[in-house]
């Protein structure tokens, strides 16, 4: 089999890290989300939180990568796998964005301040409690559909690692 074509070094770097926080937040939102209410679920959703500004950042610079560095075709798959893949990684990059900005929406209509890691930010919006209450939901919702397409996605990289197609190489450093 010839030598798999790669993603570029950025791309590749900005997947994974991109993919622990994310995976990090999902794990981390659901565990904090059953907390009592206290000074130790102030600390564990301030720290969702900032993790969560991070995500937004990463996925900018994601998408601004991904602009200028479109992915290398893939042999291995058929025209359907092709389509099929094109739509789950778009939807991903959907989802990627709606979520964090769902949350982020949400905590605007709060009382409580915006902080990254103790450091207070502008907050945009007001207190109001039935804007706060639709966009945590919405960002509660489509946290769970993200959720559900990592899984997905997670299972088809692990069905391309038993065909040994070469796929997962093309998002690994040589
Ligand atoms: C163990 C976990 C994971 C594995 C093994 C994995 C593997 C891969 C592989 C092999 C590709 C390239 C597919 C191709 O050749 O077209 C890919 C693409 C992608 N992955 Fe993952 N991934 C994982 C987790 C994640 C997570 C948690 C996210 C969400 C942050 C994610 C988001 C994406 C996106 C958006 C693409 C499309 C890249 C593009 O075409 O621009 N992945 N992944
Ligand atoms: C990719 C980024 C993010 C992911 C994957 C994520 C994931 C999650 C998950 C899984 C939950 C628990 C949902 C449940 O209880 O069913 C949650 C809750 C929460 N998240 Fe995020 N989150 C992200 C970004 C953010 C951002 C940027 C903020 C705000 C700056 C934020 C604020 C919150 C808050 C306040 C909650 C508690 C429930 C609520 O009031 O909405 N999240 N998140």
């Amino acid at each position: 089999m010839n030598a798999p074509l790669r993603y570029t070094r950025g791309a590749i770097a900005l997947h994974w890290v991109h993919a622990l926080v994310v995976l990090g937040l999902i794990g981390w939102g659901l565990w904090m989300a059953d907390l009592p209410k206290g000074p130790e679920r102030g600390w564990a959703f301030g720290i969702h939180k900032s993790f969560g500004l991070i995500a937004i950042v990463l996925i900018v610079l994601r998408g601004l990568w991904r602009l200028r560095n479109p992915p290398p075709p893939n042999p291995a798959l058929s025209p359907l796998e092709r389509r099929v893949s094109n739509i789950a990684h778009r939807l991903l990059y959907v989802l990627l964005v709606a979520v964090p900005a769902a949350g982020l929406t949400s905590v605007s209509f709060t009382k409580y301040p915006l902080k990254f890691f103790g450091i207070p930010l502008p907050k945009p919006g007001f207190p109001d409690e039935t804007l706060n209450a639709i966009f945590s939901t919405t960002h509660q919702w489509l946290a769970w559909a993200l959720a559900a397409l990592i899984a997905a996605h997670i299972a088809a990289a692990v069905i391309h690692m038993r065909r040994r197609d070469g796929t997962i190489q093309r998002m690994l450093p040589k």
